[in-house]
């Protein structure tokens, strides 16, 4: 049992939310004043028997114990599950000696980096030789104070100086060096790596340091130097300012992406502060996945040159692809389940004006810089305004062009409903009809394996709601997904089919079935020799042929380590188990809403709620396998 489950089943839903909010029984249910907005009558219902709360009122929210809790104390996950553990006297598992050696090697880069950012820190406030670097930072108006938050500093220009100062404190040659504070020439001598530069420690969003930037005051090249990739440092994946940042893209439920480290600076000194920045890389999928637990909106801003927007094309379409989406299950007051989609992050595109930068702008101009953050424009349409001043419409070529320019840009949304929005804006902007465009449009997401918008309405948001993303799955069906990671090896998926309930009935092409069915016996005995022609042969062809492409597909994709093979099937089964929970609750819903006797009525509820229970208990799972890294993390923090 993951250490999720056993805290929610030693904690009681109502006891837990009880101590932060006055709660009265009502029937099955427990009623209070909503926490999260203001209100004089209460809408705020736990349901004990599905272990979660939802408020009916102004402000929607919902969830359990875990998401009561990080919203009400203001926590990530990570944080909660540590509270909730000592709540529920529940041990976070020990690591792994392989696991805690590497931890403590991840410390002690910490601490050298810390060691190091004291360093510079002092170096820019007091010694004579910073000087200029000190003129520069009041000519571009940091003010003493967000020196100090921020921990500015100054790498003196030499080459030996923090290596030295290193030494003194006990910190090793190759301990400085796997920090990538030193670096060591072909000739194999070692020296400090940022000299003369102003140093702006890169911390994550714990607040560790984990790298540098270093910037030269005059116009030499290059502007600015990073930390190479080491064991903590990863520029992909860093957002700058995050620590900071935090709380505030939390509060306004937006996070602004900027590209500098001065643009994140300056603008928090001014009150604009839920600003990060990438490290001169695209948006990945990385710091979507950070973001996303923060805030509903990311809003990208761009240089308006025409770079600036080429980058934005590749960044914006990339995360485009990894918004998470979800429908939950909500039991309303009578215990009627109805779904809500639950609003994945939505990222904006904000576009500069020619040539300046965000820190510039929010110096000169605050008020312009706060009406561009109030239209910055969703992906889509950002690519529609593009568009517009591409291709000329007037002549049948600009309009086939603009328009299959377009399609193949919203081919990729998995929301039909945002789809249909937005071939209505492709319709008018090309005056063609729209039924011709939605015809290309399926024809387009058949092409590159999407579904067709062909299943009833809810049923196929219900289905684009499993294509979360961040993994290998993006693209391929959720069956195909875990069949082809049995077929690998089916001995080490056994206990992640159990875990998450995986059985035949989970998979709804008859074929699929069939496979799975020949794949249990080698699932269920370990010691049975197994290799995939066995299984070919047991299968009629057509079955054998989709077994042998499948074990194609998955040994020519990347080598995956056991751990990243357990993560990715966690993550493939529980779709595919959310998608068939989500189905039978529709069904059982469908039923409901029917019957017309009030037992039924009644049973058919408590029906749904244990599915309901089931369908959080997935998603608890899926949560689980995305944060194991993170969790990790947590306890090592923590000992
Ligand atoms: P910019 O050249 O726009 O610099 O690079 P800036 O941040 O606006 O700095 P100021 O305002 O001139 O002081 C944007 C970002 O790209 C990365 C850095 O992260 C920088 O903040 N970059 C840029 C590098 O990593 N190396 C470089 O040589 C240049
Ligand atoms: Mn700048």
């Amino acid at each position: 049992m993951s250490v999720v489950d056993e805290i929610k089943q030693r904690l009681d839903v109502v006891e837990v939310i009880g101590s932060y909010v006055a709660l009265k029984k009502a029937g099955a249910t427990f009623k209070g004043l909503c926490p999260f907005h203001t209100e004089k009558t209460p809408s705020f219902v736990v349901f004990p028997n599905t272990q979660s709360w939802h408020c009916f009122g102004a402000c929607g929210t919902g969830g359990d114990i875990f998401s009561f809790v990080m919203r009400h104390e203001n926590l990530d996950f990570g944080e909660a599950l540590k509270l909730l553990a000592q709540r529920a006297g529940v041990e976070l598992e020990p690591l792994s000696t392989g696991a805690r050696e590497h931890a403590e090697v991840l410390e002690r880069l910490r601490e050298v980096n810390v060691i190091a950012a004291e360093y510079y820190h002092r170096v820019l406030i007091e010694s004579q030789e910073a000087a200029g670097a000190r003129a520069y930072l009041e000519r571009r108006q940091m003010s003493p104070a967000s020196l100090r938050s921020f921990q500015v500093g100054f790498a003196p220009n030499d080459w030996h100086r923090l290596g030295e100062h290193l030494r003194s404190k006990g910190v090793s040659q190759q301990e400085a060096l796997d920090a990538g504070l030193l670096t060591r020439n072909d000739a194999g001598n070692v020296y400090d790596r940022f000299r003369g530069r102003i140093m702006f420690p890169i911390r994550d969003i714990q607040g560790h340091v984990v790298g540098f930037g270093g910037r030269v005051l005059d116009d030499s090249q290059p502007k600015y130097l990073n930390t190479p990739q080491t064991e903590l440092f990863d520029k992909s994946s860093v957002l700058y300012g995050i620590d900071r940042a935090r709380q505030s893209i939390r509060e306004t439920g937006t996070a602004i992406i900027v590209e500098g480290y001065m643009d994140v600076i300056l603008p928090h000194q001014f009150g604009a502060t839920n600003l990060v920045a990438c490290m001169g890389t695209a948006l990945s999928e990385s710091h979507i996945s950070v973001l996303k637990r923060l805030c509903n909106t990311v809003i990208l801003a761009l240089d308006a040159d025409e770079a600036g927007q080429r980058a934005a094309e590749r960044g914006t379409l990339a995360a485009a692809e990894h918004l998470p989406k979800d429908i939950v299950p909500v039991p309303d007051a009578r215990g009627m389940i109805r779904y809500e989609e639950r609003l994945g992050a939505e990222v904006r595109v904000l576009l500069l004006p020619d040539g300046m930068d965000p820190d510039e702008l929010i110096l000169s101009d605050r008020a312009q810089w706060d009406s561009l953050v109030e239209e910055a424009l969703p992906v889509p349409e950002f690519h529609l305004q593009r568009a517009r001043q591409t291709y000329d419409v007037s002549t049948a070529r600009g309009k086939q062009e603009g328009a299959e320019h377009m399609l193949g840009i919203i081919a990729s949304l998995d929301n039909p409903v945002q789809r249909a929005h937005y071939v209505q804006r492709i319709a008018q902007w090309v005056r063609v009809d729209e039924r011709t465009l939605s015809r290309r449009l399926d024809a387009l997401r058949r092409e590159s394996g999407t579904q067709p918008a062909r299943r009833r309405a809810q049923r196929s948001i219900e289905q684009s709601s499993e294509k979360t993303s961040g993994d290998t799955a993006a693209g391929t069906a959720p069956e195909e997904h875990v069949l082809s990671l049995v077929i690998k090896s089916p001995r080490l998926a056994s206990s992640v089919v159990e875990e998450t309930g995986i059985d035949e009935s989970s998979f709804e092409d008859p074929r699929h079935r069939e496979i799975f069915r020949a794949l249990i016996p080698f699932m269920h005995n370990p010691d049975a020799p197994y290799n995939t022609g066995d299984i070919i042969a047991a299968l009629d062809t057509e079955s054998g042929t989709q077994v042998e492409s499948l074990a194609r597909q998955i040994s020519s994709g990347p080598p995956m380590s056991e751990d990243m093979y357990r993560e990715d099937l966690i993550k493939a089964c529980t779709r595919l188990r959310r998608q068939e929970v989500g189905r039978r609750m529709q069904e059982l819903r469908y039923v409901q809403m029917e019957a017309e006797d009030e037992g039924e009525i009644r049973d058919l509820g408590a029906r749904i709620a244990t599915l309901t229970v089931e369908y959080l208990r997935i998603e608890r799972l899926f949560q689980s396998a995305t944060y194991t890294g993170k969790r990790q993390q947590q306890q090592t923090g923590s000992s």
